[in-house]
């Protein structure tokens, strides 16, 4: 589910005047890990190269991805914080693969607001810090221009106290998790009264379960069939799968998955859950789609 709220004229320019698209990153985890390393094993990409397996697009509205670099960086995982972003994105428990050597930064991660942002059964997996009362400030000072929210499933008040910050701030808020902010009529309505540009709820990966699943029923109605039902099972070894065995985080993960299938398969009898929290399987995630 993608809103963009409010790409408004005079914030796209703010982001155009700049040769660099600065961004803030809230939580370096796995997410983060993968966005940090693509900046470096891309930046080499420009508009002369040819497909680059990975990248949807070379060039996106004139932007090449070394147009994008990181500025500031918020954790509360007391292990990250202090460390360079560089660093930080190999603390444990983050487990995403390692594709390239990422060089100092120079952004080291600074405490964040914790709120709800750890599940109670994950309390203790590491020692926290945070630092709530910073947060606006940094996101100015650091010249920011928006800021990614990486944050675990089900972090609600957090979500909705860093997209807070970023109105006070003036700082455009991409939400990568499904906690329903740029879809949601009012908050779309704050961003859209100052002219801040929001985007959001949850980010997808380019072919993952959920476009397949979706590519599916698509691909059967197209044929002539009708879709009665489907349900997918998700199981991963990541932090993200052990948070989502709390099932009071799960709600708005659930909504997020499903509705994209329903919507294409033209009913409602349809299940996507994430089934377990398998630590062997490390950051690897299996999808099982039935149709
Ligand atoms: N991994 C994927 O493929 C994928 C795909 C789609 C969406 N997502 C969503 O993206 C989000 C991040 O996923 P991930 O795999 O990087 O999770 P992760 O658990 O690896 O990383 C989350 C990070 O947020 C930090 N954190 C927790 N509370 C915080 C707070 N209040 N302030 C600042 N930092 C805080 C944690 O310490 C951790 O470093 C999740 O909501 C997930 O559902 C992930």
């Amino acid at each position: 589910m993608t809103n963009f709220v409010n790409l408004s004229f005079h914030a796209t320019m703010r982001i155009m005047a700049d040769s660099k698209i600065k961004i803030a990153v809230a939580g370096i985890g796995n997410c983060a890990s993968s966005l940090i390393q693509g900046l470096e094993y891309y930046k080499d990409v420009d508009e002369k190269s040819s497909a680059v397996p990975g990248l949807m697009h070379n060039n996106f509205g004139g932007y090449l991805i070394r147009d994008i670099e990181a500025v500031a960086a918020f954790d509360i995982n007391a292990n990250k914080i202090g460390k360079d972003i560089s660093e930080a994105i190999w603390v444990s428990p983050t487990n995403s693969r390692k594709f390239i050597d990422v060089p100092k930064k120079n952004v080291k991660v600074l405490a964040g607001a914790l709120l709800d942002g750890i599940a109670p059964h994950m309390e203790n997996y590491f020692p926290r810090k945070e630092n709530a009362k910073n947060v606006v400030r940094i996101l100015r000072d650091s010249g920011a221009e928006m800021l990614i929210s990486f944050l675990p499933v089900g972090s609600r008040e957090a979500t909705r106290f860093y997209a807070n910050a970023c109105l006070e701030a003036g700082v455009a808020f991409i939400n990568g998790i499904p906690e329903f902010i740029a879809s949601d009529p009012e908050w779309a309505k704050k961003f859209e009264e100052r002219g801040i540009p929001c985007a959001g709820d949850d980010i997808q990966s380019q072919v993952g379960a959920t476009i397949l699943h979706r590519a599916l029923v698509e691909l059967i109605r197209e044929r002539g069939q009708t879709v009665l039902n489907s349900y997918q099972l998700d199981i991963g070894g990541n932090m993200d799968f052990d948070n989502l065995t709390d099932r009071n985080r799960l709600k708005s993960k659930k909504i997020s998955k499903t509705d994209p299938v329903i919507w294409a398969a033209g009913t409602k009898d349809i299940k996507v859950v994430p089934a377990d929290y398998i630590p062997h399987l490390g950051d690897k995630k299996i999808a099982y789609i039935i149709v």
